[in-house]
């Protein structure tokens, strides 16, 4: 019931005949609740999951799998910066084939990147300049990602097959997951892995 998505059983166990067996982190699907718990309630789950990880590929991987079966999106993933200021390439995601590089400036991902700051599109024919990776791409949010010294790392992009899919509470959602990355970790200031 609603009440066993507060508190999330973390470690799942099945009985398979006499066996009892441990399951997999298993990735939860959140679109039934209020959208403030279900961020809520995904960032617990993705800090228990990353709990001890300072891999920044690992990470990027976990929380897309996370987000995009936590909401149904239609596409879920992180475009890293490879050359500052120039170039962000694709990084893990979820979804179909995404493009593999955007020019800063290009597109929601590289306006993003350039001002470093968040945008929310609830339609994106009306955005000039809009990449459609994939045509059914309706609304799309962009965060920043960075880390402990203030660095642009990449940038998170989720897309929906709907208009006005996403409101300023996905954006504070978001931001609060892509947070991970602004933990102090030495590990994270090495060459991009
Ligand atoms: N729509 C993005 C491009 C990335 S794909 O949607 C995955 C943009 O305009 O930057």
């Amino acid at each position: 019931g609603p009440a066993g998505c507060r508190s999330i059983s973390h470690k799942r166990e099945a009985c398979v005949g006499d066996f009892t067996v441990s399951m997999a982190e298993t990735a939860l699907d959140l679109r039934g609740l209020p959208k403030p718990l279900a961020y809520e309630t995904l960032h617990q789950h993705l800090t228990h999951v990353l709990e001890g990880v300072d891999d920044e590929i690992t990470a990027m991987a976990t929380i897309s799998s996370l987000v995009h079966h936590a909401f149904g999106f239609l596409w879920t993933g992180f475009y890293r910066v490879v050359v500052p200021g120039r170039l962000l390439r694709v990084g893990p995601y979820q979804g179909s084939l995404g493009c593999l590089e955007i020019a800063y400036g290009k597109g929601v991902c590289g306006t993003a990147a350039v001002s470093r700051k968040s945008i929310l599109v609830r339609d994106v024919s009306q955005f000039p300049g809009h990449i459609a990776c994939d045509a059914r791409a309706c609304s799309e949010i962009v965060v920043p990602v960075v880390d402990a010294m203030g660095v642009l790392r990449a940038v998170l992009d989720v897309d929906a097959d709907r208009v006005s899919a996403f409101d300023e509470d996905d954006v504070r959602g978001l931001l609060q997951i892509v947070d991970w990355f602004a933990a102090p970790r030495p590990a994270l200031h090495g060459p991009l892995g």
